[in-house]
């Protein structure tokens, strides 16, 4: 169960100056236990580690990284844009481009702003939707993450799904009350909440794939509703697509749904695997954003031009949907490996997947709901990962966390993944 010598020497040292040794939770491997392998490079659909170690990744940076690690395409783009200097703090020609390129192909994004994270794009988009309405309450789903800002760290999933309590301490209660809460799949629980707070929400935000709690997908019939409901209700509709936005396809999840969000949250493949997330949306909407607009918002390293250079050197290779094409048959080719075997659920959607076991037995499909997963998802998750990271393979270390694949894996690395899976179950079924 321990990592490797060098590693947890880097883990002790580094627990001494960084809260749990790392920068952001999950990292940490307090989920599965041990020590996390401190990570020297990747290249293509692999890891190297301290003690030259590799690993097959289908964690993939959590799901910036589409075409792979180090991609020889986003890595001369990000080349070219260093040699002419990182950083500018004024208007230059490479986020138009980007900005082109998405409102060009993404008919609902009129209009988009860049910020540097998932969380920043957020937390902009809800302020917008606050101005627009005049309204103060955000409605949201249980086990959808929507990244750290105050009001969004209320029964959110991702590392707060394997946190001792289900929302985050140091949130100030007048911001806790401005955000209510709907389960995900019931139609009837949420119209009750906006009948409840009427004239009170300004939006209604959603995963609409959810996959920050495993990965929930759900009825179309429930997103269509939560989209008439939001219209009913006179609130926005926001979807947070900063992981399905160009993942599962280059229009995300509202080109596959057919429903047209009022505004978009993006990160992770929008910027290659650089520090990037931006919203967008209706320009009316947008047109409230400053300078433009009321609304404030600003970044000293927004629109920072290595970023943008990766993130559209990212975006063109996507531009086609070949690369969509043969991650959709690389992700088909996992499920069929995997789907019948007792004790484990395989979900997926496009290249986001996500492997469930329960060693208990009990019955583990389908689940649309965090309340709908095996209780003991996260124990036996624990169990096939340390056996898969002393194979070479490197699952996001956390049962509620999904797997991404690139277009850097092959088939024979999908069936390398496959074949671990099913010859560690029986032994785990065992204990
Ligand atoms: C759906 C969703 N929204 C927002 C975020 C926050 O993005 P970031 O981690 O870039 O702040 C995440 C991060 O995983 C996410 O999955």
């Amino acid at each position: 169960m321990s990592g490797g010598s060098r590693s947890e020497e880097l883990f002790l040292r580094a627990r001494r100056v960084s809260p749990g040794g790392v920068h952001s939770p999950v990292r940490a491997f307090r989920g599965v236990g041990g020590t996390p392998r401190f990570m020297t490079g990747g290249a293509g659909a692999c890891l190297h580690d301290v003690d030259g170690r590799e690993y097959l990744d289908f964690c993939m940076a959590f799901g910036p990284l589409i075409l792979g690690h180090a991609d020889r395409g986003v890595r001369r783009a990000a080349e070219t844009a260093l040699a002419r200097g990182w950083s500018l703090g004024t208007a230059e020609p490479y986020s138009l481009e980007l900005a082109e390129l998405i409102t060009g192909r993404v008919p609902w994004v009129e209009s988009i702003r860049f910020v540097n994270s998932g969380t920043e794009a957020v937390m902009s988009a809800l302020r917008v939707a606050r101005a627009a309405s005049g309204r103060s309450k955000i409605l949201k789903f249980e086990g959808c993450y929507h990244g750290h800002t105050d009001s969004m760290l209320l029964r959110a999933g991702s590392g707060l799904a394997e946190a001792p309590l289900p929302d985050s301490a140091g949130l100030a209660p007048d911001v806790v009350q401005q955000t209510l809460i709907a389960p995900l799949d019931d139609e009837a629980a949420l119209e009750a909440l906006l009948t409840r707070h009427a004239g009170e929400i300004a939006a209604i935000i959603i995963e609409p794939l959810p996959a920050n709690y495993g990965l929930l997908p759900q009825r179309p019939q429930f997103l269509q509703a939560v989209a008439r409901l939001a219209r009913a209700h006179g609130a926005l509709l926001i979807f947070d697509e900063v992981i399905s936005g160009f993942r599962l396809s280059f229009q995300g999840y509202a080109g596959v749904s057919g429903i047209r969000p009022d505004l978009t949250t993006y990160g992770k493949v929008i910027g290659g695997g650089f520090p990037v997330g931006a919203y967008g949306g209706r320009r009316e909407l947008m047109e409230l954003v400053a300078p433009a607009g009321p609304v404030y918002q600003a970044g000293t390293l927004s629109a920072n031009p290595l970023a943008m250079c990766a993130g559209l050197a990212t975006l063109q290779r996507l531009a086609d949907g070949s690369v969509y094409q043969q991650l959709e048959e690389l992700g088909a080719r996992l499920e069929r490996g995997l789907s019948g075997v007792p004790g484990l659920a395989i979900q997926r959607a496009g290249s986001v997947f996500w492997i469930c076991s329960s060693r208990a037995g009990a019955p583990i499909t389908p689940m649309r709901t965090p309340l709908s997963l095996p209780a003991d998802a996260g124990a036996s998750f624990a169990a096939l990962f340390h056996p898969l990271l002393e194979r070479g393979i490197y699952l996001a270390p956390s049962a509620f966390e999904v797997g991404f694949l690139s277009a850097a894996h092959t088939e024979a690395h999908i069936d390398t993944l496959a074949q671990a899976l099913l010859a560690l179950l029986p032994a785990t079924d065992r204990q």
